[in-house]
């Protein structure tokens, strides 16, 4: 199997113990730390923000892939950089200028993603595909972890990598829902690069264990 790109989402860790959490993927195969923002707005719970990642940041050895699940994304672009996000990934249901807000992202020094929602087409995605760093398909309805895989997901990535290999073949396709030891290995051959993965880490007898699992 090629190298899959892990991002443990830290919304199942324990807030008790952060700083072990974090450690456990520092010395782990993880590869970036995965950091769910929700505002109970345009999602129907609320997350952390600025200060936990910033929190974070100073612990991590590992990249920051921030997904935000917030209405007006484009209010926040500098915050977030400040925040330390070296991904940036703003929903495309939130964003009325879109393509503005990529460039907004990537100006400011970090990569940018665009996720979907479950609903939408990866179809809408054509013209702005080139400009992409990362799509996350949500492979869930967004807000909570530990929700089940959404199995026309898989049609879905397969549709974008055959989209991305025309227009952007660099893209890197990440799936967020639902990844687990049973299902991982059909998602990454449907096409994903990037595997989000929160419960089936941090609920299983040994997360870390459970991380190298999923990069086989
Ligand atoms: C859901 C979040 C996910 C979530 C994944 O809104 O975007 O990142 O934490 O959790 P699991 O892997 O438990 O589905
Ligand atoms: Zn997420």
């Amino acid at each position: 199997m090629k190298n899959i790109i892990l991002a443990p989402s830290m919304l199942s860790a324990n807030f008790n113990y952060l700083e072990k959490d974090i450690e456990m993927i520092n010395n782990s195969d993880a590869d970036w730390f995965h950091l769910d923002i929700m505002d109970g707005v345009f999602v129907p719970n609320i997350s952390f923000g600025f200060p936990v990642v910033k929190h974070i940041k100073k612990l991590a050895k590992k990249p920051l892939d921030v997904h935000l699940m917030i209405v007006n994304p484009e209010k926040y672009i500098t915050e977030w950089k400040n925040a330390g996000a070296d991904i940036l990934t703003v929903h495309y249901e939130a964003c009325n200028h879109l393509h503005r807000t990529v460039q907004e992202i990537k100006n400011a020094g970090m990569k940018a993603g665009v996720s979907i929602n479950p609903h939408t087409s990866v179809k809408l995605l054509e013209d702005i595909l080139p400009e992409l760093d990362l799509v996350l398909i949500m492979s869930v309805n967004p807000g909570f972890g530990g929700q089940s895989f959404i199995k026309q997901s898989l049609k879905k990535i397969k549709e974008l990598r055959e989209m991305a290999n025309i227009s952007n073949p660099s893209l890197i396709i990440e799936v967020d829902g639902g990844v687990d030891t049973k299902n991982y290995k059909e998602i990454v051959n449907a096409g994903a690069d990037a595997l989000v993965a929160g419960s089936a880490v941090f609920g299983s007898a040994n997360p870390a264990e459970t991380i190298s699992k999923l990069k086989l």
